[in-house]
């Protein structure tokens, strides 16, 4: 194995230890089989001889150096079982199922951690090039995990560990730019080891060259890219790593779940004239119109407001909830448009500027007893919503309604783990186009947007950006007869 470099210039030499990966687990067959099992992979070893068991034992347990696996495995099976142990090791390696640390001598500097799995999962070496600069990437993220400072990028499958805290340092100066002699000052060790340190911290793409830093910025399809939304993608799909994605349950153990209906103690809501859906279905043109017909109308019929009993019918047709029963301990429902998990995380706030029958104000559509419950009066947060909203829309005039669409992220995020916040937004896409659909079939002026104020909404409404955060915002008003369905600029 690659494992003992000797350091030039008198420092000590570089060496491996390995260890199961921390998301893995070792289970003992009854048929004296050994599985490694993580989320959906699963390595079995039939039959494996005294040495090789001792081995995956200690590496499930604890780092084990390339020195202690040749004396472990000649201890227990002689010399000569020593190189079909270090071949498992390498194959392990190789699928990722290890992390492995490199230390100078006996000083941890860094842990290689992989997120994929299975062949073909490890990115390939990217050794330094000597006297060349390296960079921190643009897609490098920092974060604290197990005690230590965390380098990932969206870019690898290798995630970083800095074990020694001085490789922050390390990470910090790459900012302008270092090479290996500045490794090798900041951590205070040998050329060899830091030339080491940077192959590593380049093949798990935390370092790039000069030429790369500029090719992510300038060249597509990088440059298209913010590092925020790369991660979020990478995170939410499954296949380029191996962490959880899908219903895990991730918090069933530590919190009850919510109710679907969302719990309302602030007064007295109006209660909502139940729509007559045969007169509707008598009234309503042909599906196939109503999608042909569908467009973005941005301008609103101020000389004949929208009545509150239009809006509750709309309200009523787009997002009425009923509750279905429980899946997995959390109750679930169904609405006219289908949500992930039916766990129906989406409430609609109606912000009413011009409503006949409805005073101003914030409200929330309660939609299992089918009404508002009144948030908020008209207040200056509200001025801020509605101007953003108009600008957003390039209306003419104010909308006379604004349907802000809002998560109860503890909903969704008490089941699926990854995947969550995509989830959310493929929701909101989906309750967008029920509205649409809706509003098209009732003669309304519908217009989605694609940015609402967040901080205006959480002002406003006094709800927690962390735990009912606004995520979608729906321009609604009577439409003008006179108005083409495409109307306004298509900003
Ligand atoms: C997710 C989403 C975001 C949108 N954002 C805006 C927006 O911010 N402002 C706006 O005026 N229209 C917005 N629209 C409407 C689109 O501009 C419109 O659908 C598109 O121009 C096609 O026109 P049509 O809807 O009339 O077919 C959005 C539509 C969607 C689905």
């Amino acid at each position: 194995m690659t494992t003992v470099v000797s350091g030039s210039g008198g420092g000590p030499p570089v060496q491996e230890s390995y260890r199961l990966r921390r998301d893995a687990e070792l289970r003992p067959g009854e048929d004296g089989s050994l599985t490694l099992r993580q989320t959906r992979f699963r390595l079995t070893l039939g039959q494996p001889g005294m040495g090789r068991r001792a081995l995956l034992l200690r590496l499930a347990a604890d780092w084990v150096s390339d020195v202690e696996v040749s004396r472990l495995i000649s201890g227990l099976e002689g010399e000569s079982r020593v190189l079909p142990a270090q071949l498992l090791l390498r194959r392990l390696l190789a699928h990722s199922w290890l992390e492995r640390r490199v230390q100078a001598d006996d000083r941890p500097l860094l842990d290689l951690v992989p997120t994929g799995l299975g062949r073909g999962s490890l990115p390939e070496s990217r050794p330094h090039t000597p006297g060349v600069r390296y960079r921190l990437s643009r897609f490098a993220t920092l974060q604290p995990e197990r005690g230590m400072l965390v380098a990932a990028s969206s870019l690898s499958t290798l995630t970083v560990g800095c074990v020694d805290p001085a490789l922050g340092a390390v990470l910090a100066a790459a900012v302008p730019g270092v090479g290996a002699d500045a490794v090798a000052r900041t951590l205070g060790v040998a050329a060899a080891t830091a030339g080491r340190v940077l192959d590593e911290l380049a093949t798990a793409r935390i370092l790039v060259t000069d030429a790369e830093f500029e090719a992510e910025q300038d060249d597509a399809p990088l440059a298209y890219w913010s590092p925020e939304e790369l991660r979020l993608h990478q995170r939410s799909r499954a296949g380029g790593h191996a962490l959880p994605v899908g219903g895990t349950y991730r918090m069933r153990e530590r919190f009850a779940p919510q109710p679907l209906r969302r719990p309302y103690d602030r007064g007295r809501a109006v209660e909502l004239p139940l729509p007559d859906l045969a007169t509707i279905a008598k009234g309503d043109p042909a599906f196939s119109q109503v999608v042909a017909d569908r467009r973005s109308v941005r301008d609103h019929d101020d000389a004949s407001p929208l009545p509150v009993e239009r809006l509750a019918e709309f309200l009523y047709r787009s997002q009425h909830t009923t509750v279905v029963g429980e899946v997995g301990g959390q109750e679930v429902g169904h609405r006219p448009y289908p949500g992930g998990g039916g766990i129906h995380e989406l409430e609609i706030y109606p912000l009413v500027a011009r409503c006949a029958g409805l005073d101003p104000g914030l409200y929330h559509y309660d939609a299992v007893g089918h009404r508002l419950e009144p948030v908020a009066g008209w207040e200056p947060a509200a001025d801020r919503l509605l101007a953003y909203a108009r600008a957003a829309g390039a209306m003419p005039r104010p909308p006379q309604t604004v349907l802000v669409v809002t998560a109860r992220v503890q909903r969704l995020m008490w089941k699926y783990e990854g995947m969550s916040y995509a989830m959310i937004l493929k929701d909101a896409g989906v309750l967008t186009q029920q509205m649409y659909l809706v509003a098209t079939a009732m003669g309304l002026a519908p217009c989605a947007l694609g940015a609402g104020d967040s901080q205006a909404f959480a002002e406003l409404s006094g709800l927690d950006p962390l735990v009912e955060p606004s995520v979608a915002d729906f321009l609604l008003g009577s439409r003008r007869v006179d108005v083409p369905a495409a109307t306004g600029d298509r900003p």
